[in-house]
């Protein structure tokens, strides 16, 4: 019998942690802790992903604060804006909302984000620690993905993963995450070939290609854990990269879209903000 697995339970529990820590530390006579996110032009999608993460920051006691720049900004006015965030002791977390317009280096960006407020945890800093074993504030995604496992009892160690995607966000973060906890992890991409022939030998197969549809049944191992990151808005609503009602008569566990990755990737963002947030109060 296949385990849906349901995210707003598990994001419940964090967020309720979340919500118990922040008001002990405000008890404490520490000031609101905020968080400042900088958009860059529109997207719905992200649009709708950053209504989300400010309203679940209300609910635990987070401020949200939004900087919002139009598309043609230059990375220059991004990177200036972000440096008055860092030096700003009101503002404890900073977040660039993705995506970037194409003329804008990601990298650049990121980079110029203090890392004891990278709330995503993908400043080079963050992510060359995680790459060396020494976790500190991870991204939320991959994090979200790693919680999910952990509350499903499955073991990592010696576990053949396949991850569906390589962005700095997502996979390549992943793929460094479960080498930490000994798994064999193959990560795959556009260029790979024959995306079937790994997916099969997946134990645990995490997809976050946003291409609703390309994991059917024949790519999933029977008993196998299927991890759908993918998130599409289409005339039917909002979709996975998995199909779900023939994967879930192969796969053991699975996860639904909506109501699987998607709300335990805002609690954990919630929970690195409580980490930066407890880090930056207790410091001073
Ligand atoms: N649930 C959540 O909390 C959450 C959080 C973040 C993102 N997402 C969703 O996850 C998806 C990916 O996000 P992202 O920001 O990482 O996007 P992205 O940068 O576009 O990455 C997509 C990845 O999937 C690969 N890919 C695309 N089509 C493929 C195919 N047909 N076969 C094999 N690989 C394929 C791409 O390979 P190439 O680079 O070679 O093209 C790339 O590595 C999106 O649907 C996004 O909405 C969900």
């Amino acid at each position: 019998m296949v385990k849906v697995v349901d995210g707003k339970v598990i994001a419940g529990e964090i967020k309720q942690r979340v919500k118990e820590n922040i008001s002990e530390l405000m008890k404490k006579g520490y000031e609101e802790p905020c968080v400042a996110t900088v958009k860059v032009g529109e997207n719905k999608e992200s649009n709708l992903f950053l209504n989300l993460k400010d309203k679940a920051c209300v609910e635990v006691g987070v401020k949200p604060l939004r900087v919002e720049f139009p598309l043609d900004s230059s990375v220059d006015e991004i990177v200036g804006e972000i440096n008055k965030l860092n030096s700003d002791e009101g503002v404890h977390g900073v977040v660039v909302q993705f995506p970037l317009p194409k003329h804008v280096s990601m990298h650049r960006v990121i980079s110029s984000i203090n890392q004891a407020k990278d709330v995503e945890g993908l400043t080079p800093y963050n992510l060359g620690n995680l790459v060396m074993g020494e976790e500190r504030t991870i991204p939320c995604t991959p994090l979200a993905v790693l919680k999910i496992l952990e509350h499903e009892n499955v073991k990592l160690e010696g576990a053949n993963v396949v991850i569906v995607n390589h962005s700095p966000v997502v996979g390549k973060p992943l793929d460094v995450l479960l080498l930490n906890r000994d798994a064999t992890v193959t990560v795959c991409h556009v260029y790979t070939k024959d995306l079937k022939r790994h997916t099969k030998n997946a134990d645990v197969l995490v997809v976050a290609a946003g291409v609703p549809g390309l994991i059917t049944s024949e790519h999933v191992k029977e008993g196998a854990t299927v991890i759908d990151v993918g998130i599409t808005k289409t005339s039917n609503g909002v979709k996975g990269d998995v199909v779900f009602d023939e994967v879930k008569k192969v796969a053991g566990i699975i996860t639904p879209v909506p109501g699987g990755v998607g709300p335990v990737t805002v609690a954990c963002f919630l929970e690195n903000m409580l980490k930066i947030y407890r880090n930056c109060v207790e410091e001073k």
